[in-house]
């Protein structure tokens, strides 16, 4: 059963060397859907090979568009024999981005039905803004029986003011309205790059979008989109996370493959704490100070603010800073799951509301927790490869949602982790080494 695999941690390894970055999971979740709104062939390349990917992918070939795995990391999707508008709950309670088809689909046929995610690990996580966009395109928008159903005789361009900033809102109305009449106008959209992926192939499917970065985009809505080939932007949540796994345990790392602008809010956090920070064309160097880190004060913000998809793995790192840090989470209410096992690790922090504050030790102890959703297991990744003696941790099915090859990643740069399995043999013979 994959929900009993587990990673298991020998702390205190610096890591040291390359890592090579993959494509963004979530700019892929939403170009995977858009890569439907059109009859011709689309090739996406650089796609990360993780679970939330391969469910999404099960859902496009589930509404009976066709989907040819070229190579783990690429994919030809053809969206012309679709036949069902339904995208079934099944893919929408493995994966809330699931709901990017009611977007894709409404625009291309004006109609659409998808299961309702509920919530989740992070929080209620509403879709208020999702339906606002459609209805104000024209659809009548129905939540009823478990679905939410989007149906218009025309997709008319619209003034839309989104009240809150939303990734999942903007790209689903951006995907909606390029097919639309007219032009439409989204203010306070998302500024994040995985919104500009999905604007940047729409315009290479021949949408007409510009401003998207900015937080006005505007769509002028075009009769039909067409084939093309594209490659997903970099990862930057990756990308961070192998960053502070290198300030985490004193360790020298440069991540390749990744847009150094992207990463900025979180270069600026490396640089606070006394991390050295090289930025090279396509790679950044991080390199840890040889003592304590310093700590500093974060708030969670929208692009390009500091990513709350970084929160976990940034507490993980100022847990172990030389002072009194605090966290602020400004996007989901529900995002300190992690608090309880980082404590058994070690930690001292206490939250109060959407506040952390942490008083930094030196070291964590390796114990054994689980993975309560997917960045906040890999910060307990962190924290294990920085702590003294064996780290367990459950639950691992979250962080193969959105890392591929995450161990191997690690081991590769010095690490010692393994993956095992409760209560059974660890699994690669390499483990051997230190399964006693
Ligand atoms: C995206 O989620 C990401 N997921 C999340 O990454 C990420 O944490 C989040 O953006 C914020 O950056 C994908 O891209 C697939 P939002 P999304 O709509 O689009 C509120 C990960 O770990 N809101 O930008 O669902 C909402 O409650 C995941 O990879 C409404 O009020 O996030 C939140 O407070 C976890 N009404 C804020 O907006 C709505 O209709 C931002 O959410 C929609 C959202």
């Amino acid at each position: 059963m994959e929900h009993s695999e587990q990673y298991i941690i020998n702390g205190g390894t610096p890591l040291q060397g390359d890592v090579h970055i993959g494509g963004a999971k979530n700019a892929a979740l939403g170009l995977l859907a858009a890569a439907i709104m059109t009859d011709d062939t689309v090739t996406i390349e650089n796609l990360p090979d993780v679970r939330d990917i391969n469910v999404l992918l099960s859902a496009i070939e589930g509404i009976g568009a066709s989907v040819d795995r070229v190579n783990a990391h690429t994919v030809r999707i053809c969206g012309k024999n679709i036949s069902g508008l339904s995208v079934d709950y099944e893919y929408i309670k493995k994966i809330r981005a699931s709901y990017y088809l009611l977007g894709a689909l409404l625009g291309k046929y004006k109609k659409a039905e998808v299961a309702l995610p509920g919530g989740c690990a992070i929080g209620a996580r509403p879709i208020d803004l999702h339906l606002k966009g459609f209805r104000a395109l024209g659809a009548n928008v129905d939540i009823s029986h478990g679905l939410m159903s989007a149906e218009a005789e025309r997709l008319v361009g619209s003034h839309i003011y989104m009240d809150k900033v939303s990734v999942g809102a903007t790209i689903n109305v951006l995907m909606a309205s390029a097919l639309a009449e007219g032009k439409t106008v989204i203010e306070n959209a998302a500024k994040e790059p995985h919104v500009v992926d999905v604007a940047n192939l729409l315009n290479k499917m021949g949408a007409n979008i510009r401003g998207a970065g900015t937080d006005v985009i505007r769509i002028q809505g075009v009769e039909k989109l067409h084939g093309t080939t594209y490659p997903v932007i970099p990862d930057q949540i990756e990308a961070g996370t192998f960053m502070f796994a290198a300030a985490a345990t004193g360790g020298d790392i440069t991540v390749r493959n990744v847009i150094p602008k992207h990463l900025e809010a979180t270069t600026a956090k490396l640089l606070d704490i006394g991390c050295r920070i090289a930025l090279y064309d396509d790679a950044i160097r991080v390199t840890a100070p040889s003592g304590r880190l310093r700590p500093t004060s974060v708030t969670t913000l929208p692009y390009p603010g500091f990513p709350t998809d970084m929160q976990p793995q940034m507490a993980v790192v100022l847990g172990i800073a030389d002072g009194h840090s605090t966290v602020t989470e400004s996007i989901f209410e529900s995002r300190y799951k992690y608090v309880g096992e980082l404590t058994r690790m070690g930690a001292n922090i206490k939250v109060e509301g959407n506040i952390a504050m942490i008083d930094g030790v030196e070291k964590y102890s390796g114990a054994q927790v689980s993975a309560p959703d997917l960045r906040a297991g890999a910060a307990l990744v962190i924290a294990g490869l920085q702590a003294e003696g064996q780290t367990v941790i459950d639950d691992i099915y979250y962080i193969e949602r959105g890392y591929e090859s995450f161990d191997e990643k690690l081991r590769a740069l010095g690490a010692k982790i393994e993956k095992g399995r409760k209560n059974g043999s660890i699994k690669t013979e390499k483990d051997a080494r230190f399964s006693a």
